[in-house]
């Protein structure tokens, strides 16, 4: 019997063993399952870009497993969140806001003034006059009121002006309805009610092709301007919608430095580095444009993401958020712009939802 017993004991240590041993295995697969804020837990967050489609089924799960903080892609524009003067369209900002909240993601809300997605009421009147530049500033500040005051327990960032600078290097000020009513009043209107409403959350200007020294100047300016009048701007949102030929690192570290010296906080808001050449124009596909994503291009693309996220670790005392623009290459919005229909492939996802091998340049250091 003893030796029965011992024999049994044996079987079941060898079981336990072997079971150690699988839960050995199991245990350094589940540490490499680390997911990208994992890996950047001592950085900053990484966040990513979401519709009320991501945050269900797969891209559900991958969206908790590799990141801590979400903005909302399109849901919290003026447009589709107002889309009538004394109407809000709160679901989907509401769905995204509760599956952050309950699954402890941060969320930058984004935006609260912009010159595209504007609901077609919002500067003019009844008889669809141009509104008087008091209409246009007292309807901006009942929208930010509005829309910081329902997202106050959750949304810890906005963008609360996006892309006002000029894509004309002659001018300061893009030529929108908000400048042409307000004057640059609506940008420091906009900061004001937003640190009105909600005095905690931080505050940020968006804008894109910030790195590049023609464009950054004017960013600077109109900053360092805010700044001296004592607008409560916390930091500088770079849009980082990149391609494999730009920035380079000196643009990147200079940019960097640059809205530093300024005292100001600095986020990457909605990073994708694309496979092709940035275009502003939208146009047609071309007969033969090619979109493989060929091994050359892979190679560099794995080569800008790494020199990317190494300056943005090197510098991290300066930065307080990443976020990718949208999920995985399945669904991005460079597959519409600024080509209709040519395939692009800028994140760290495939289009099954699978790492692509460039996400381990951003994660080994
Ligand atoms: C800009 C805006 C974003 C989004 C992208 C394109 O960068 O800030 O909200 O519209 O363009 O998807």
């Amino acid at each position: 019997m003893k030796n029965l017993g011992k024999a049994i004991m044996l079987i079941i240590g060898g079981f336990v063993f072997s079971m150690g041993c699988n839960y050995t295995g199991h245990f350094s697969k589940s540490s490499s399952e680390k997911g990208l804020k994992d890996y950047y837990k001592n950085y900053f967050p990484i966040g990513v870009a979401v519709n009320i489609h991501n945050i269900a089924g797969k891209q559900g799960a991958l969206i908790l497993k590799e990141f801590n903080s979400v903005t909302p892609e399109n849901d919290m524009k003026m447009g589709p969140i107002h889309p009538a003067p004394n109407f809000y369209n709160w679901g989907n900002a509401d769905s995204i806001v509760d599956f952050a909240v309950r699954n402890h993601l941060k969320i930058r809300g984004h935006n609260l003034c912009w010159h595209q997605q504007t609901p077609g009421w919002l500067f003019v009147d009844k008889e669809g006059k141009t509104v008087s530049k008091d209409t246009l500033l007292g309807r901006l500040r009942s929208h930010i009121f509005t829309v910081v005051n329902r997202y106050k327990h959750a949304v810890y960032a906005w963008d609360v002006v996006n892309e006002a600078i000029s894509d004309d290097s002659t001018e300061l000020l893009r030529n929108s309805k908000w400048y042409q009513i307000c004057g640059e009043d609506f940008i420091d209107s906009a900061f004001c009610y937003a640190h009105e409403a909600d005095p905690n959350a931080q505050l940020f200007y968006n804008d894109y092709n910030v790195i590049r020294p023609e464009k950054r100047k004017r960013v600077y300016r109109l900053l360092k301007g805010l700044l001296a009048k004592g607008i409560p701007v916390t930091g500088i949102g770079i849009q980082a919608h990149w391609s494999i030929y730009e920035p380079t690192k000196e643009e990147l570290v200079s940019t960097i430095k640059l809205f530093a010296s300024l005292g100001l906080k600095i986020q990457f808001t909605e990073v994708d580095i694309s496979i092709f050449p940035w275009e502003k124009n939208q146009r047609a596909k071309k007969p033969n444009e090619n979109d493989e994503y060929s091994m050359a291009l892979k190679a560099k693309q794995a080569s800008e993401y790494k020199m990317v996220f190494d300056i943005f670790r090197k510098y991290k005392e300066y930065i307080n958020g990443v976020t990718f623009w949208n999920v995985s290459d399945k669904d991005t919005w460079l597959d519409h712009y600024p080509v209709e229909g040519r395939k692009n492939y800028p994140l760290l996802f495939d289009t099954s939802l699978q790492r692509k091998p460039v996400y381990w340049d951003v994660v080994k250091f």
